[in-house]
């Protein structure tokens, strides 16, 4: 679809899952894990314009915790933590999806998500559809990764991957309120990896094993809660949106009283339309005082907030905001595809929001020679400490374009026979192909004030879904 055109409705998608895929691989954002070797399920690598992304993303979000407030702090815990902190969590007990075993394709299947599940046998049907299916009673399946913690094997050696940065807060919240020197309202923030054992996986980055998580737990007095737990939600909402998420791909779903978590009264998905259709990308829930009073009953400290001036004390509530770091990539990658067709050929772009995109600015010589090439690179060399720059003298300028167009970067200079003699290079705008001649004196604050002003989707901004 071309910018500008009208958005589809809520149930089609735009871009294939498979186009992304092919995106990523092409051009070096993300490749299957241990290909070489055959690869292994569901794990990905991330190359070097990925990483760029990520970062971008995981900046965005510390700006928007710490940069843009006062009321958070952040924290980096560890990823192997005492075994008994996932006991006081529930995970340990409770952590667990209903998984139900083929007897024929030796493939294993999450009960509750057999609809999705396709059987190991060919013609691939859902499991227990064909005749020969032969599905086990379903068993709980905990999934956390065990591992062994010091050189034997012995009892109270075992330990835990975290499944959740959650945990590292919660442990640290007396740290936190005595060195921070922080009262409630107040959040800590985390991004980490995380790992689940998950029995179905699949959807490319969507769902993996190892994934990484944004989480900020925001521990407030009881009866501020509900009014917090409605600030995250349209906080995280604006969040995606004004990082060029349209709207229209975006849905606050509350949670039905079934699907809440042990911990939560109540929780909001953010959910976002993936070429799968609408599925989580981020939750909002209002965890109460679960998690202090679990962890002051299992290790004996209080875990509590005296307010001097009032002579009150109390436990916290606490609002979490728990997003992952690749299913937002994801759906950055998702909302920027595009397809339109200029002269005849298909041009693919990504419009990410120029915050996001990888690279900021291309700079190019027309053609390597004529003295372009060393010019090219005194521009180069005059930007790049300032603004994430390529330089790219490789191939046809039109191939050169298409390769910045397929990797997001929003705006190329090129450098041309006339630069030397009128001190000017061509700046084109990857998403209007606008150009226009600008001085070379003065181009790093040119760029960064268009890096800092408000951007909107050339595919317009669209408006809430529901
Ligand atoms: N502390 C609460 C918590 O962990 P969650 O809904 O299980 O809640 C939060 O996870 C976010 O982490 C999800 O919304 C999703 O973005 C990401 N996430 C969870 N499991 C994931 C997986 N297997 N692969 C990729 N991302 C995942």
């Amino acid at each position: 679809m071309a910018a500008g055109e009208a958005e589809n409705d809520a149930t089609t998608p735009e871009v294939s899952l498979d186009e992304v895929v092919a995106l990523c691989k092409r051009r070096g954002f993300i490749f299957p894990s241990s290909e070489i070797y055959g690869g292994v399920g569901s794990t990905y690598d991330y190359g070097h314009y990925g990483v760029l992304l990520r970062n971008n993303v995981k900046a965005e979000w510390w700006r928007s915790m710490l940069t843009e407030r006062d009321d958070i702090v952040a924290i980096d815990s560890a990823i192997i933590q005492h075994p008994r902190v996932w006991e006081a969590s529930g995970h340990v007990a409770g952590f667990s999806d209903p998984m139900v075993d083929c007897r024929t394709c030796k493939k294993r299947f999450r009960e509750d998500k057999l609809d999705i599940g396709e059987c190991g046998r060919k013609p691939s049907k859902q499991p227990g559809e064909g005749p020969d299916c032969d599905l086990t009673e379903a068993r709980q399946f905990n999934l956390m990764f065990k591992t062994q913690v010091g050189p034997v094997a012995e009892s109270g050696s075992e330990a835990y991957l975290r499944p959740e940065t959650a945990q590292g807060i919660f442990i640290n919240f007396k740290n936190v309120l005595q060195f921070a020197r922080k009262k409630p309202p107040f959040g800590i923030a985390q991004i980490g990896k995380s790992f689940r054992n998950e029995i179905t996986t699949g959807n490319f980055i969507f769902r993996t094993r190892e994934f990484e998580q944004m989480e900020m737990e925001f521990f407030c007095p009881p009866e501020d809660a509900e009014k917090w737990h409605e600030h995250w939600m349209a906080e995280r909402m604006r969040w995606y949106t004004e990082l060029g998420i349209r709207a229209t791909n975006l849905v606050l779903r509350p949670h039905e009283a079934d699907e809440l978590s042990h911990y939560s009264s109540a929780t909001s998905d953010i959910e976002y339309r993936y070429p799968m259709g609408f599925s989580e990308l981020e939750g909002v829930a209002n965890r109460g005082d679960f998690d202090l009073r679990q962890h002051a009953e299992h290790s004996g400290e209080k875990l509590e907030y005296f307010d001097q001036q009032s002579g009150e004390r109390y436990v916290p509530h606490v609002i979490e905001p728990a997003a992952g770091v690749d299913r937002a990539t994801l759906a950055f990658l998702v909302d920027a595809y595009w397809v339109e067709e200029v002269e005849g050929r298909a041009r693919t772009v990504l419009s990410l929001h120029p915050k996001l995109a990888p690279v900021k600015v291309a700079v190019l010589p027309l053609v390597s020679k004529e003295g372009m090439p060393e010019k090219a690179r005194e521009v180069f060399e005059s930007l790049r400490r300032r603004i994430g720059t390529e330089y790219d003298e490789g191939g046809s300028i039109g191939k050169r374009y298409r390769r910045q167009d397929e990797i997001g970067t929003p705006w190329c200079l090129t450098v041309d026979g006339e630069t030397a003699g009128d001190g000017r290079v061509t700046l084109r705008d990857r998403d209007s192909l606008d150009q226009e001649r600008v001085p070379v004196e003065g181009l790093a604050e040119l760029l960064l004030a268009k890096l800092d002003a408000d951007w909107v989707s050339p595919r317009g901004s669209g408006s809430a879904a529901g």
